[in-house]
């Protein structure tokens, strides 16, 4: 017999090759185990990781005297980490857009001048920033009443985080009691994270134990402060570095309030600097891009932001992302490897996307087994083909992308890929829209590939956010009949008896998932309307069409209303500024769908769904109104004056018509105002509006 013993059928394995394959599958094994449920990224495709499994447990069988204490066979995946309460933050916390060059640099910056009026035109009047380095760790938020920790949590979906008070507690360098001068209640927020020494150290330790390994720093530290027993938490090497403040009286800019939280004790980065225009921050950036790799801890890039308060007040958010800070991701970390298959997945909309099935490498710390290829052109036009050796890049925790074919070492056998023409999940016909890039399977209910990443995307964290129903958990269910549409996640709980019996559930793992499908039966209208995955309807898009309808029933009414595209239910739907005609027809044409009308009946039937808040709004002169600006305003940009009318609740239209509720004309202001006075609707001057939105 000549070489692995994995290519022996468990059946003609001698003793001794027993051992060795045994303790091979235990650490493949164990390291896709860590990527699945650590790294949230699997190496391997499931019918191959199933098959070391039934591999593994068919030799254990065979030789139960060489059961290894560590065996795969005795351990389920790892438990997700759950049974933390939940946090409300007081102010949310969001997340970065990225810049990847100085173009994204310089735009960032002129897009501010463009929206603070102050700054239009005038280069000379100073724009300063503050650059400090982004830590890849995880952000969480900490809150001391009369100088003392009270609370902390994790950023969660950004609203709700989860309370890790008890582990917060055991970080050596988070000031728990400040002495002087701290504000009566405080909340910081900043990075907890591991230096790449304690990293590898922990991984040592971790390895040594039989335990699993963490892939970066980054899951280590998440790991680590998702601990259900804090003690193993105080073991864990992490650190706190703070990079917000958020109080009754914050300081003037973002560099005074860095040095405030430094005097109260806290650890901020001391690579943190202020600058004034973009030459600058691209200077620093290249110098910090140079020394990374000697810091001690991982950094993916250079946050920036300005430095005036009151300047970020007035810029706000877009969506979920600051308009006054941005992130200046370094340049992605590439490596050369082999690329085994090209296989297809697809998707919950029906797109097919290729996957590069990859020799495994390690890029920039993180061992990767898989990258996307985007689409069928995109394999054409680098010529990508099966066997070839590919250069693949990582940036941040974007997902793999192969870059380019390493022509000379193409095999001489190799052919040009061919993309199916059919649904390898489900047989249907895979077609290509006019001028879309992605082939999208026609199976739609019937393929079983759309339905279950449906519902893996229905019980998602900034969906229903069912914590501890995982991707396996949905496929197994799905396999075996018990969940078909979403609204049978509800009914769940009547099969508790038949899914206790099966692999990958614990008695305590399935009291905490349908615990959380309790919760999940009272639901913001926006996140059920994003849950339910029409196609272009991500987060901000659900949000505003909340905010358009209110409630779930008007919304439901009005999308009925909206399929006559004569009726005025249509115009209103398209003139919803951010949606437009190509995501009003996928939104249409999911409603046209007579089965998910029915899910939408029943998702009605077993859910209360809440009707949309205006946040800080409610009580607003404009709050519900539809605005039109028109000319130009003194005080403030069209952009400025767009994000306060929507701050306080109004929509803002691009066009007057018998809809419009306010037109506020600005010193020039013509035929839109003209437009308005014809059609009785109310026309303000300047001074008017500031009044109106005076004190909110
Ligand atoms: S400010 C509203 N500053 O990056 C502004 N974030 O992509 C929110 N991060 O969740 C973020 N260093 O985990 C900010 N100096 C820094 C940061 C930083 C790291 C992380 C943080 C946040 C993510 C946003």
């Amino acid at each position: 017999m000549t070489g692995d013993p994995q290519d022996v059928p468990a059946e003609s394995l001698t003793p001794e090759l027993a051992k060795r394959e045994l303790a091979r599958l235990a650490a493949e094994i164990a390291r896709f185990d860590a990527a699945y449920h650590v790294d949230d990224s699997p190496l391997v495709p499931d019918a191959e990781y199933d098959a070391l499994r039934r591999r593994n447990e068919a030799i254990e069988a065979l030789f139960p005297a060489l059961v290894r204490p560590d065996s795969p066979s005795g351990r389920v995946g790892a438990e997700p980490a759950s049974g933390f309460a939940k946090v409300t933050h007081s102010r949310p916390m969001l997340s970065l857009n990225n810049a990847f060059d100085g173009d994204d640099v310089r735009e960032f910056i002129a897009g501010i001048r463009r929206f603070l009026k102050e700054l239009q035109g005038d280069p000379a009047i100073p724009l300063e920033l503050v650059a400090e380095p982004k830590i890849d760790g995880l952000a969480v938020s900490v809150r001391y009443e009369g100088g003392n920790f009270v609370l902390g949590a994790t950023r969660g979906d950004g609203t709700i985080g989860e309370d890790v008070s008890a582990n917060l507690r055991t970080i050596e360098n988070l000031p728990l009691a400040i002495s002087d001068g701290a504000p009566a209640v405080l909340e910081v927020r900043g990075e907890v994270y591991m230096t790449n020494d304690d990293f590898a150290a922990l991984n040592r330790q971790q390895e040594a134990a039989g335990e699993r390994l963490y892939a970066n720093p980054r899951n280590a530290a998440a790991g680590s402060l998702r601990q259900i027993d804090a003690s193993i938490t105080a073991q864990r090497p992490l650190r706190f570095h703070a990079w917000d403040e958020v109080s009754e009286q914050r300081a003037g800019t973002q560099w005074e309030a860095l040095q405030q939280l430094k005097g109260w004790g806290f650890e901020v980065n001391p690579l943190t600097k202020r600058f004034s225009n973009a030459d600058e921050l691209l200077q620093f950036y290249a110098e910090l891009a140079d020394r990374r790799h000697a810091l001690a801890y991982d950094i993916d890039g250079i946050v920036y932001k300005i430095n005036r308060l009151d300047w970020q007040d007035r810029l706000g958010f877009v969506s979920r992302a600051p308009r006054w800070a941005i992130a200046h991701k370094f340049a992605a970390e590439k490596a050369v490897t082999v690329l085994r298959e090209i296989t297809i997945q697809v998707g919950r909309t029906g797109t097919l996307t290729p996957v590069a099935e990859l020799e495994p490498v390690t890029v920039g710390g993180v061992v990767v087994a898989r990258a996307t290829l985007h689409n069928e052109d995109e394999i054409g036009r680098k010529d990508i083909r099966e066997g070839d050796t590919v250069v693949v890049q990582r940036a941040g925790d974007v997902i793999p992308q192969v870059v380019s074919v390493v022509a000379k070492k193409r095999p001489r056998a190799s052919r040009p890929f061919a993309f199916p023409d059919r649904c390898p999940q489900c047989g249907s016909r895979a077609l290509r829209e006019e001028g879309a890039a992605a082939r999208r399977c026609t199976g739609g209910l019937v393929c079983p590939a759309q339905a279950v990443e449906r519902l893996k995307h229905f019980v998602s964290r900034d969906a229903f956010d069912i914590e501890g129903l995982g991707g396996k958990h949905i496929e197994s269910l799905w396999k075996d009949g018990l969940i078909g549409p979403p609204g049978d996640i509800f009914r769940l709980g009547e099969h508790a008896d038949t899914i206790r019996e099966r692999e990958g559930w614990g008695e305590r793992s399935l009291e905490n998932v349908l615990a959380a499908i309790e919760r999940g039966r009272t639901i913001s209208l926006a996140r059920l309307i994003y849950a339910l995955g029409i196609r272009q309807v991500g987060q901000a898009t659900a949000q505003l069409l909340a905010k358009q309808y209110g409630s779930f029933d008007a919304w439901r009414e009005a999308m009925e209303g909206a399929e006559d595209r004569e009726s005025d239910a249509f115009d209103d739907l398209v003139n919803v500024d951010g949606i437009g005609p190509s995501v009003a027809d996928d939104i249409l044409a999911f409603m046209g769908e007579a089965h998910n009308r029915e899910v939408l009946d029943e998702l009605d039937r077993v859910l209360t769904v809440e009707p949309y808040v205006a946040s800080e709004a409610a009580a607003s002169a404009i709050a519900g109104k539809t605005v039109v600006f028109t000319g130009s305003l003194e005080s403030m940009s069209r952009s400025e004056a767009k994000a306060r009318a929507e701050a306080l609740g109004a929509k803002v239209a691009g066009s007057v018509s018998n809809r419009t509720d306010l037109v506020v004309g600005g010193a020039d202001a013509g035929s839109k105002a003209k437009k308005a006075r014809e059609l009785g609707v109310e026309v303000v001057d300047e001074e008017t509006w500031l009044r109106m939105i005076a004190g909110s």
